[in-house]
Formats: C-alpha cells, structure tokens, sequence
C-alpha cells in the first residue's frame, strides 16, 4: 500500500522518480507527488494519478539530482492535495514520504501542537516529519540520528524516506513492516517499495530489514543500521526481475495480460518440481519438512483474499490425497481471537505479494507458539518468505493488475504439487493415481491456452450480463471457492455485487434473491457431483433466473437448462479450477471494460496491503 521512491546521484531525478510511481502506482494511486531538491526544496504534489500530477508539473522546476516520489493509498485523511505526500516539516528543511501507519500518531501530534508545531495535513506521517525535527533541534542531532530517535518512540509500520534541504548529498531510508528495497548503481542509489522501478538501473540490492535504516550518500557510501544504532553489513542480491515482465507487453491492461500469462507461469512454477513419466514431486522446501508436516496434527492455511480462496481449494487437495486435517483461517481474524495453535501444527501462508499486514502478523502468533511455519509467496525476498521456516515461490512473475489472476493459478498449482508430495510421502495415493494426476498437471497449461480460446464467446456473454445490479456465483466441492473468486473478481473490477455460494445452500438464503434479473454463474464442472448441481440449476431456472454455466464439453443435460454456456475443457477433478477460473476471469474483464472500469486500477483498492 503506497508506493515510495528515492534517487540520489548523478541524474535528473525527477524522470526516474515519474517513471518509479507510474511501476508503483498498482500500490495505490488516490494521490502522487514527488520532493525535490535543487538548492531548494521543491515539493509538487496532487490528488488523482500520477499522470495528473505529470501535469501539474507542467512548467513548474523540476530540476535536482536527490529526490522523492510517492503514490497514495489513504489511510488517515481523505485523498487531497493537502493530504498527499511528501510531507514538509514545519522548518520546510525536511521533507518525508511514508507507506504504512503510525499507530500512536495522535499522542504524538498532541505533544508537538504543545510545542509549537502545527500541520497542514491529517496524516500521521506529517506527525511523523515534525517529530523527527523535534528531535533534531532539541537534541543537536543530525539527521539520521533524529531520525533514529524517533523511530524509537513511534509504533506502527512503515517504510519511509526523508531527505534534508541542508544535507543535499544523503537521503536516509528506514522500514519496520512495510517492505523497502535498494538499488545499487554507480555511485548512486534507488530506493523503492519494490524493485520494479529500480530494475532498468541496475540488478544489485539491498533488501532493509524490519527496524533498521540506511544512509545513502551521493560519494557511493551506504551505511545500514539498526534502530539500536548497531551497524549492519549489507546483503547485496541479485534481481532476478527483466524489464519486460514488467511493462503491459502489447495487452490493453496489466490484467489481461497477466490473464493470457497463466499458460505460461504454470509451466513456470512446475518445471524442474515434477515429472510425470517418472513420477516424482520434488518442492524443496516440503522435501526437507515432509516428515513434519505429514504427522501435523492440523495445516492450519493463513491468507487474504484470492490467496485465501486458493488455500480453500487446497483444504479439498490435501484433506483428499493426504488425508492431513486442514483449517483454512481469513489471517485478519486468526490474530484477533487467541487460537489454538500448538508446536505439532504448521502453518501454510498463502501471499503473492508476501507483505499482507494480516497475514504477517497470523504468522508471528503461529510462530510464538511453535508452529513450523511453510510460506508460498509470489515476491522473491518478500516479508512473509522470509520470516517462514520453509516454503515455496509461486514464479508467476510480476503480478501489476490489483485483481489476482496468475498468482491465484500459480497458488494452487505450488499446493497442488505439496499435496501430492505429502501423498507420495505418506503412501496415501497410489503409484498410479498419482501418476495419472502428475499427467494431468503437465497438461493444464495447454487445457489453459483452449480455455484463453473462449475469449470472444465470453466477451459476448458480457455484454448481456453487464448492466446486472447483482450477480451470484454457485459451486459445489472444489468448485465452490472458484466460485467464491470468480465473484471477487467481479466486485473488485466492475462494482457489481456478487456472492458466492456453495450451491446446496442457495435454498438457505439466496434464493430469495432470484428473480428475472439475477444472473445466476454455475461452476458446473464436477462429475460427482453433477445431478445435484442440475437441481440447483433447475431451481433458478424455475424462479425465472438468468443461467450462466461453466461446464465440460459435451454437457446436454446442462446446455439445455442454461441461458449461456462456457465449455472449458475436462481434467482431472481435483485440477479443474485451474481451467474454470479463466472464464470467470475473463469475465469480469469484459464486464468491467463495458462498465467503463479501470480495471488495473479499481477504486478503493490496493494489490499489497501493508496495513491492518
Ligand atoms: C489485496 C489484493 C488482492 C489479494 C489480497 C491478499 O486485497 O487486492 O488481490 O488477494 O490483498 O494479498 P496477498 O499479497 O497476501 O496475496
């Protein structure tokens, strides 16, 4: 949530810190602004996207070779003008960007009014500015030291970057919960909340730690300490992130390209960890801990949104091939009850941007209480991998769009191959069973392509369907957490209001919403249980619901009930939402572009959230 960036060298910084919020902007886009220093300090900054700040910037001085950049996702004060970032001190000397959120803001802000301060904003971070000056003068510090300080007294999270109209030739960077990342050029630095704007510059960096900070000089020095002023030795990585994963590749949208991706990244994320012909799973990370995770008393699955839904299809994939008990837990109401978690359970984290306030904060109770702690995450080097014991990365690359779409399929792939390794382990799937779905697997990818095929019938299918109020999605088994997805994808992008339901409790409720103009989506793939899901589709139809449903090929019985029909093609049961969820995908797409939504972009929303 919020996207940050730095520069300080040689260049203009002004286009590198443009160019870093436009990458960053999937973070969140309310409001842009950047701080400059050129021998002054000049702070351009403005409500909406960060192209309306571009144009705001029109004529104004953009000239420095140290600056910051930021892009907004509110949390205290609505997104404005005022509200925006970078915040100045009241000296107008320093001047600070922030994602995260400083808890004991008021407390803080009630001292400084005492002392004299006063604010422009409603942010916590304006607070956090001046606390810092405070700091600095009261203390004759300079200002890495205030800085220091005052990250001492504050609590919360956040990643920031302060520069100093006095001190032209070091900007200082510091995080506690909120992920920061630095680039190391030639006798320059970038700092950003990841590494997409840093990776055309330059593939060494530095990934800061929780509660440490960084002083980096304009000379080439960079200094890393840790909030109790002990110096710490850098840990340069190398990126492994190409410029072209990045940027929209000739699709209209991030979404659908990451859509037309999924092919590909599933091939990603299985290549070199399974073979079917000679029927081996290798994930390193369960390897090393299968023992412990087969003789589990629980996999306790901590995750937020689409990563929560793709740990409920899990729940149905291990609790069937390796009969270990499974509880799939929203990570934001696991940490506010005090639950029962023992050193025999493990704990899977399901994140694909690895940051999730929620989801990091379920992990640190698990872990007090001795869990083995398995994290699958998207973002190399992100909080929740590296906080884990053990894990797997779902390599589907840079995901931009808010709406998960490649990081979902890449999830249940990692969990379907833990799955089957746990099986295999633990003799609880047969030798030919499991080959059979090793084989299966291999085949997703190109069921995927024939699946990506339906695009235009499903573009049609839209357009009927996209004035709808409300819609609802139904599923049964495995079915039903696609069901759940494929509604979220639709609220996310177009606004309407969909739920989903498992479809045998439709009686128990949304029946009574189903009139001519209901849209009624039925994921109707499953052979075991197909008669029922035709009741339920008879039950819509008998109320005079529109009947959209998702089917194999070849499904008369179904064709001839339904409104619309999307044939995917058939596989293996327990793999089928890998294919049933691109139309519902696509779907959403194409309501959302006839509804005039950004879809890359959907209101209110953020792709990483990094507050509680
Ligand atoms: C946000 C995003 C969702 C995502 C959820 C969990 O709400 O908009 O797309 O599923 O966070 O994020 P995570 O990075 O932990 O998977």
């Amino acid at each position: 949530m919020c996207g940050i960036v730095g520069y300080i060298g040689p260049k203009e910084a002004y286009p590198i810190l443009i160019k870093g919020l436009k990458r960053l902007e999937y973070r969140g886009y309310d409001s842009a602004g950047v701080a400059l220093l050129n021998g002054d300090l000049t702070i351009l900054k403005k409500e909406g996207k960060v192209s309306d700040l571009e144009m705001h910037a029109e004529g104004k001085n953009k000239t420095g070779t140290v600056g910051i950049g930021h892009t907004r996702w509110a949390t205290h004060g609505v997104p404005s003008d005022l509200n925006a970032h970078p915040h100045v001190s009241n000296s107008a000397q320093l001047a600070i960007i922030h994602n995260g959120i400083i808890e004991n803001y008021a407390s803080l802000k009630t001292e400084l009014v005492k002392r004299g301060y006063t604010f422009k904003s409603d942010t916590d971070t304006e607070v956090l500015m001046n606390l810092i000056e405070d700091i600095k003068k009261e203390e004759e510090v300079d200002i890495e030291e205030a800085l220091r300080i005052a990250l001492n007294e504050v609590v919360g999270a956040y990643a920031i970057v302060v520069i100093d109209k006095a001190n032209p030739d070091k900007i200082i960077a510091a995080r506690k919960g909120s992920p920061l990342v630095i680039g190391i050029g030639d006798k320059e630095f970038y700092v950003a909340s990841d590494a997409s704007p840093i990776v055309e510059f330059t593939k060494e960096v530095v990934y800061l730690n929780d509660e440490e900070f960084a002083v980096l000089h304009r000379n080439g020095d960079m200094e890393i300490k840790d909030l109790g002023n002990i110096t710490k030795t850098p840990y340069i990585q190398k990126l492994e992130m190409d410029l072209e994963t990045i940027e929209k590749g000739g699709y209209d949208t991030f979404m659908l390209k990451e859509i037309y991706e999924q092919p590909k990244v599933i091939g990603d994320a299985l290549r070199g960890r399974m073979n079917a012909k000679e029927g081996w799973i290798k994930l390193g990370g369960v390897s090393e801990f299968a023992t412990r995770i087969n003789n589990a008393e629980r996999l306790i699955i901590g995750a937020c949104g689409t990563s929560w839904h793709s740990g409920l299809i899990a729940e149905y994939v291990i609790e069937e091939l390796a009969r270990v008990p499974v509880e799939v837990e929203y990570a934001s109401e696991f940490r506010y009850r005090n639950p029962i978690v023992t050193s025999k359970d493990v704990m899977i984290a399901i994140s694909q941007s690895g940051e999730t306030a929620d989801t990091l904060a379920a992990i640190e109770i698990a872990k007090e209480r001795q869990a083995l702690i398995f994290g699958i995450c998207n973002v190399i080097g992100s909080s929740i991998s590296r906080v884990s014991h053990a894990g797997a990365y779902t390599h589907a690359g840079p995901e931009i769009g808010v709406a998960s779409t490649k990081a979902f399929s890449t999830q249940v792939a990692i969990l379907m191959l833990m799955a089957l390794q746990l099986a295999q382990k633990k003799g609880s799937i047969s030798a030919s069973r499991l080959r059979q779905i090793l084989y299966e697997l291999e085949e997703i990818p190109k069921k995927i392509e024939e699946a990506l095929t339906l695009n235009d019938e499903i573009e049609r299918i839209a357009a009927k369907y996209f004035e709808a109020e409300n819609f609802l999605y139904l599923g049964r088994g495995i079915n039903f957490p696609v069901a759940l997805e494929g509604a979220l994808k639709l609220k996310e992008i177009s606004y309407i209001h969909a739920e989903g339901y498992p479809a045998a409790e439709m009686k128990h409720g949304p029946i009574a919403l189903i009139d001519e103009n209901m849209p009624v989506l039925f994921i109707a793939t499953n052979k075991s249980a197909h008669e029922k899901i035709v009741s339920n589709i008879q039950e819509v139809k008998a109320r005079k619901g529109k009947v959209i449903a998702v089917i194999n090929h070849a499904d008369e019985v179904i064709e001839g009930l339904a409104d619309d029909v999307i044939r995917v093609p058939e596989t293996e049961e327990l793999l089928s939402p890998l294919v049933s969820i691109v139309p519902l995908q696509l779907l959403s797409y194409h309501i959302a572009l006839m509804r005039n939504c950004n879809v890359d972009q959907p209101r209110n929303l953020a792709k990483s959230v990094t507050v509680e």
